[in-house]
């Protein structure tokens, strides 16, 4: 069972223009994009930059104004007070950052950066709230002495952790992690995802986690929807993502996964080549004459893929 739903989500930011500098078109940043989340699971939205995933993301928590759609989280249409303050939901749903710096504000101690939440929807004695924090610092393997320090004097990979702290500080139900390890070195990309591993088992956690990278995310997510100008263009679990991928475009991505096994290398380069022929020759099928994403259908009942033929229910 779900506890959260997105249904048909737009965000469509106006373009002004003409000499009564009037509404002329919009932006389809998000444009029709539904999805259901359960506990302990994680959804993989992945999609090349400017296909609308921070936008979705943003919109989702509170950050951007939707134009259409509705937020129901558990059992309610939350989607006119995604930012009341203290609220469950406001509570509940967190965000992490590809630039952990930028959310932190460099005067503050790390200890008052993450004590804010517990604050904010906590009511908890100041020797119980340090406790805590400290319990939060262990959990992303970092100790007590980062209590007096400020943001940075840290890493990248170590603020990272800092912001995966606090974002769990008040237990929430979903973690929306935007890019989460995409400005850390591999090695430390590793370390982080194993970080959100481990506390996603260890509370029951969901994430809707954000990448560019189909790589990246394969060993973390249960569920991947793509993305592409603002639409889906398939959404299948794992396997059917990985080992069934029905969309050119979802090929596409799957092709530029960088490659480190130097004997696959030319046979990746002639399935990369073969991808690119395809997107040219087929693209009537996966795009309408106005390069317009098709209706999602359905393949199975995780599966979708947006191809011709769907929006008259079958091919
Ligand atoms: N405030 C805004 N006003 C107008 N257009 C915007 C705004 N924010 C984002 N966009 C546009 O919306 C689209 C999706 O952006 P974004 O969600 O940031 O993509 P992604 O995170 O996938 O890179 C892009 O074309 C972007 O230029
Ligand atoms: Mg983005």
């Amino acid at each position: 069972m779900s506890f959260m739903q997105i249904k048909d989500l737009n965000v469509h930011y106006p373009i002004r223009g003409g000499f009564f500098n009037t509404v002329v078109d919009h932006v389809y940043a998000v444009d029709g994009v539904s999805m259901e989340f359960e506990k302990g699971k994680t959804y993989g939205l992945v999609g090349e930059s400017g296909s609308g995933k921070s936008t979705t993301g943003k919109a989702i928590i509170g950050l951007e104004k939707i134009t259409s759609g509705q937020i129901i989280y558990e059992g309610q249409n939350v989607t006119n007070q995604r930012r009341k303050r203290n609220s469950a939901y406001n509570r509940d749903i967190q965000m992490i950052f590809q630039d952990s710096t930028s959310a932190m504000n460099p005067r503050k101690r790390i200890q008052e950066i993450i004590a804010e939440p517990i604050r904010n929807f906590m009511k908890v004695s100041p020797q119980e709230e340090k406790r805590r924090i400290i319990e939060l610092l262990e959990i992303v393997g970092m100790s007590e002495e980062a209590l007096l320090k400020y943001p940075h004097e840290f890493s990248g990979g170590q603020k990272q952790r800092l912001g995966i702290a606090r974002a769990v500080a008040c237990n929430p139900k979903m973690i929306i992690a935007d890019e989460p390890v995409s400005a850390l070195d591999l090695s430390v990309q590793a370390q982080v995802l194993n970080f959100m591993k481990d506390i996603q088992n260890e509370f029951g956690l969901s994430y809707l986690f954000i990448s560019h990278d189909l790589g990246v995310v394969r060993h973390m997510c249960d569920h991947i929807s793509i993305m592409y100008k603002g639409r889906f263009v398939e959404s299948g679990t794992r396997e059917e993502i990985y080992a069934n991928p029905q969309h050119v475009y979802t090929n596409r991505l799957l092709s530029a996964i960088p490659n480190i096994e130097p004997e696959t290398r030319d046979e990746r380069k002639v399935k990369r080549r073969a991808v690119e022929a395809a997107y040219k020759a087929d693209s009537h099928k996966y795009f309408d004459e106005n390069g317009k994403v098709y209706p999602l259908k359905d393949l199975s009942q995780t599966h979708k893929v947006a191809m011709m033929g769907a929006e008259r229910g079958g091919m």
